[in-house]
């Protein structure tokens, strides 16, 4: 593959010694800069990208051992190895040059066979200190990636595709000099048909772009050392075995010289043309960090699953508490609703109006002990049946028990018909005493059942429901009510008649 042409830089205030250099060193296939002193070195290392500097020692002004303390005491340049030229004589400017950092030594008159041997082996050494420190700073970069994913985690809100992206952005090139990341990724996800999409991804003008697009190809690439690490470099691309994706991806105007690639049935990534050639550890690599993501979608599905099951039952089981009920229709789903907006009024989390909107619908669980004799009975309830009901709020509490994730519907269940003012049931408990999800479920049940037609008493509109609770009409009084609930569902009492209509029967 196409190496890129190494930088010298050559820094002396003769032109006989720069021009002498430079016929030497430009037939062997570098590049030459010069600079006359130290001062336009220094602008010249700042601007370029340097891999050698070949520096004289007697320079005015800034000589070379100065400079060469200079470069190497600066954290971005110390890596760029230094030659100094000496007088052949001069043992006391090397010992100088040693403790000024310089890695080598050339003296005048040069001797082409050792100028040319020094700079090769110096940049070979230089290439590969800068493969080790390119490593390292992929592994920093991949890691603080993989521990921010793993920080941010919500099993609840995992999007698959938002990962992918991440990793893509992480991974791919950004600017033309990111020589050692690739240029495009491609990645393949299987979709409900059976079938694979496809995901071309690239960086233009500072964003990352995703384009989808259809390709049916069957991927049969051949097997490296390691069978979980593939990775393929021109020589092997170019060939027979790659003509079939090679083409595919020519159609679409992408060119393929190496490769890295992660494959599994559940996603295949694809990390195309490394400005370098590509090796096993480019692969491990990318194969570390997707398989973390589909371990993570994995869990995240997992934990989605059980939350749905944990959702289900506690729909099955509010169901099963209005067995021996009138018919309430939509009542328990409601409640949730109006029990949700009410608690985002008063600036509760959002996690407290999604728990409140589930486990509010459990409320009157305890009414499957109450005969349906009572729970229908046209007439006026004797005393003895009135204190059969009023169990119902217990019996729930019982029934929902002391498990931690029930927490909140148990409050609920003993505290719903509990009233500001004292005088609710059961414990006739007051004010701040009722935890705020039963006043809050108080009110969203009280509107509820003004809205339909119960044993007692006929179905009213939402104006009249709306008055009863504001302004009370013997039985229901705005005492009964928490202030700050109350004023919460004033303002709110038009999405309550919202989410009466829709969810009327
Ligand atoms: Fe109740
Ligand atoms: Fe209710």
């Amino acid at each position: 593959m196409q190496q890129v042409r190494h930088r010298i830089l050559c820094v002396d205030d003769e032109v006989k010694n720069l021009k002498l250099l430079e016929a030497l060193l430009v037939p062997e296939g570098y590049e030459m800069i010069e600079a006359k002193d130290g001062k336009e070195a220094l602008s010249k290392i700042r601007k370029d990208r340097i891999d050698l500097i070949l520096l004289d020692v007697m320079m005015p002004e800034m000589d070379g051992f100065e400079l060469c303390k200079e470069i190497k005491g600066n954290k971005k340049y110390r890596n760029i190895p230094v030659v100094m030229i000496t007088a052949l004589t001069a043992k006391a400017d090397r010992i100088k040059g040693i403790e000024a950092g310089a890695e080598e030594f050339l003296s005048k008159p040069f001797d082409q066979g050792e100028v040319i041997a020094r700079v090769k082996m110096l940049l070979r050494v230089k290439d590969l200190n800068d493969k080790l420190n390119s490593s390292y700073n992929n592994i920093n970069r991949l890691t603080d990636f993989g521990e921010d994913i793993i920080k941010t985690f919500n099993p609840l809100e995992f999007d698959f595709m938002s990962k992918i992206d991440g990793i893509v952005g992480q991974l791919i090139r950004q600017t033309s000099d990111m020589t050692d990341r690739p240029e495009t990724v491609l990645v393949r996800i299987p979709n409900e048909k059976q079938n694979y999409e496809w995901y071309r991804y690239e960086f233009i003008f500072d964003k990352l772009d995703r384009l989808k697009f259809e390709m049916n190809i069957l991927l049969k690439l051949p097997k490296a050392d390691d069978s979980r690490l593939l990775f393929y470099n021109e020589a092997v691309m170019s060939g027979p075995m790659f003509e079939a994706f090679t083409g595919k991806l020519r159609a679409y105007n992408i060119s393929a010289k190496n490769m890295v690639c992660y494959m599994s049935n559940n996603l295949s990534v694809f990390a195309l043309n490394y400005g370098r050639d590509v090796t096993s550890y480019d692969a491990a690599v990318l194969n570390n960090i997707v398989m973390q993501t589909l371990f993570l979608r994995s869990l995240s599905s997992q934990v989605k699953e059980t939350e749905n099951a944990f959702e289900y039952m506690v729909h099955a089981l509010a169901r099963a508490s209005e067995a021996n009920d009138e018919d309430t229709g939509n009542h328990i789903l409601r409640i949730g609703f109006y029990s949700a907006v009410i608690a985002k009024k008063l600036g509760m989390n959002d996690g407290f109006a999604e728990t409140i909107k589930l486990q509010s619908q459990m409320h009157d669980v305890g009414k499957i002990h109450t005969p349906a004799e009572i729970l229908k009975k046209p007439g006026k309830l004797t005393n003895e049946e009135w204190k059969i009901m009023k169990m119902h709020t217990e019996r729930g509490g019982a029934i929902l028990g002391s498990h931690i994730r029930l927490k909140t519907a148990k409050a609920i269940a003993l505290t719903h018909h509990e009233r500001w003012d004292g005088s609710g049931y059961p414990r006739g408990l007051s004010g701040e005493q009722i935890p705020i999800e039963g006043r809050i479920i108080s009110i969203a049940d009280q509107y509820d059942a003004l809205r339909n037609a119960r044993v007692y008493k006929p179905a009213f509109d939402h104006d009249k429901a709306h008055r009863i609770i504001e302004e009370g009409d013997g039985r229901t009084i705005p005492a009964h009510f928490d202030p700050r609930v109350l004023t919460a569902y004033k303002e709110l009492s038009g999405r309550f008649e919202e989410i009466y209509e829709k969810l009327k029967n």
